[in-house]
């Protein structure tokens, strides 16, 4: 007999426009996993989740509509995959405040994303438009609804979501010990995953840090922000003999080992090394080094702003495949719900006499 298929489930918040970062950390491996074929894959936006840092409603629509057309143009397939919108699925809130019921204010508080905003209002109370809500605070619960309506086996998140991830492992196990198995409860992953530095050589790429190589650049775009990225007159050296990304890049100064993350990523691998040779011997071929990441950045890029502008990716196609994901995803997730229902004994009105 053979296994039940499993199902994958993932999802990104409507920020705007993806970056380098989002792709190399997320998006290729949806993209993977949905080739895969091995597990059904569920990718959502998370729109309510946006809610907790974005106001304009105009924008948020758009925002999502957009993001949507780019992952369509990376490649996710919506005949491949179920690819929806968070609020579709409305029921998802029902779950979420019913999760709330047996959630502990205490593991809340304790949550990154909180306490991370906690702390820079108090740096600054002024600093941010939005108030440290009562969703914020939520922000794990609704994650966790939206993990376990779906009755997902597996959840690829950045190392940023782990602790999202095993505080709904947790709520689940805790809700199915008191009011009975209810809930499929997820498998805790584990994914080294790659963080890509930002163009100005900091840790990490992000959107708030205006730090970001944008999917949708166009050559002009690309170039000058890659001409932009700081670079020392003279490299460090290397002290190896390694031509292992992983191992030289973290040895070079900032700036210089994102333009070689780039290559690494983009480039075939005898641009890399001839490039690394150059750094070996020094001398000045940063002008060089920028001209070749800038070239192959744009012919990554190009394929994909076509495919964003073709006409059959238009923002009422995708709304079109909203619609009917979200008619696939509904029964199982109405499904849950009303388990839950159930085994918290309230009731609906639909399902009970
Ligand atoms: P964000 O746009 O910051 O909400 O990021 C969405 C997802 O993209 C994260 O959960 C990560 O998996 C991935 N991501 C964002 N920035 C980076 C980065 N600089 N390096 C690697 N992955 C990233
Ligand atoms: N919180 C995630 C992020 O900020 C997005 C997200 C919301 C998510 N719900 C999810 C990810 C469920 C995986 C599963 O990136």
């Amino acid at each position: 007999m053979s296994a039940k298929r499993e199902t994958i489930l993932s999802g990104i918040r409507p920020t705007g426009r993806l970056h380098y970062g989002n792709y190399f950390g997320a998006v290729r491996h949806f993209l993977r996993l949905q080739e895969e074929d091995r597990a059904t894959c569920y990718y959502f936006i998370a729109d309510y989740h946006a809610l907790t840092t974005v106001t304009d409603r105009q924008d948020l629509y758009g925002n999502t509509l957009e993001m949507l057309r780019t992952y369509v143009a990376c490649g996710l397939d919506p005949r491949k995959s179920v690819i929806y919108r968070q609020s579709d699925l409305p029921c998802t809130a029902e779950l979420s405040l019913l999760l709330g019921m047996i959630t502990n204010i205490g593991l809340l508080e304790r949550g990154t994303t909180y306490k991370d905003k906690l702390s820079k209002l108090r740096e600054d109370p002024k600093a941010e438009g939005n108030p440290l809500s009562y969703g914020l605070l939520g922000y794990p619960v609704l994650m966790a609804a939206d993990i376990l309506i779906v009755k997902a086996d597996i959840v690829p998140v950045g190392e940023d979501q782990r602790q999202h991830l095993e505080m709904a492992i947790d709520l689940a196990t805790r809700f199915n010990s008191r009011f009975g198995e209810t809930f499929h409860v997820p498998r805790p992953i584990s994914r080294d995953a790659l963080r890509l530095p930002g163009l100005d050589g900091a840790a990490k790429m992000g959107k708030s840090d205006h730090n970001t190589l944008d999917l949708l650049d166009d050559p002009a775009t690309v170039l000058k922000k890659i001409k932009a990225v700081p670079t020392t007159t003279e490299p460090a050296p290397l002290d190896t003999d390694s031509t292992d990304a992983d191992t030289v890049i973290p040895k070079m100064p900032a700036g210089v080992g994102v333009l070689y993350r780039l290559l690494d990523l983009l480039a075939p691998r005898e641009v890399f090394l001839e490039f690394l040779e150059e750094y070996r011997k020094g001398g000045k071929f940063y002008g060089n080094l920028k001209k070749a990441a800038a070239e192959h950045c744009s012919k990554f890029n190009d394929p994909i702003i076509a495919r964003y502008n073709d006409p059959a990716n238009s923002a009422a196609a995708v709304e079109e495949f909203l619609r009917e994901n979200a008619r696939r995803v509904t029964p199982v997730a109405l499904e849950t719900v009303e388990a839950v229902r159930a085994a918290m004994g309230i009731g609906h009105s639909l399902y009970r006499a």
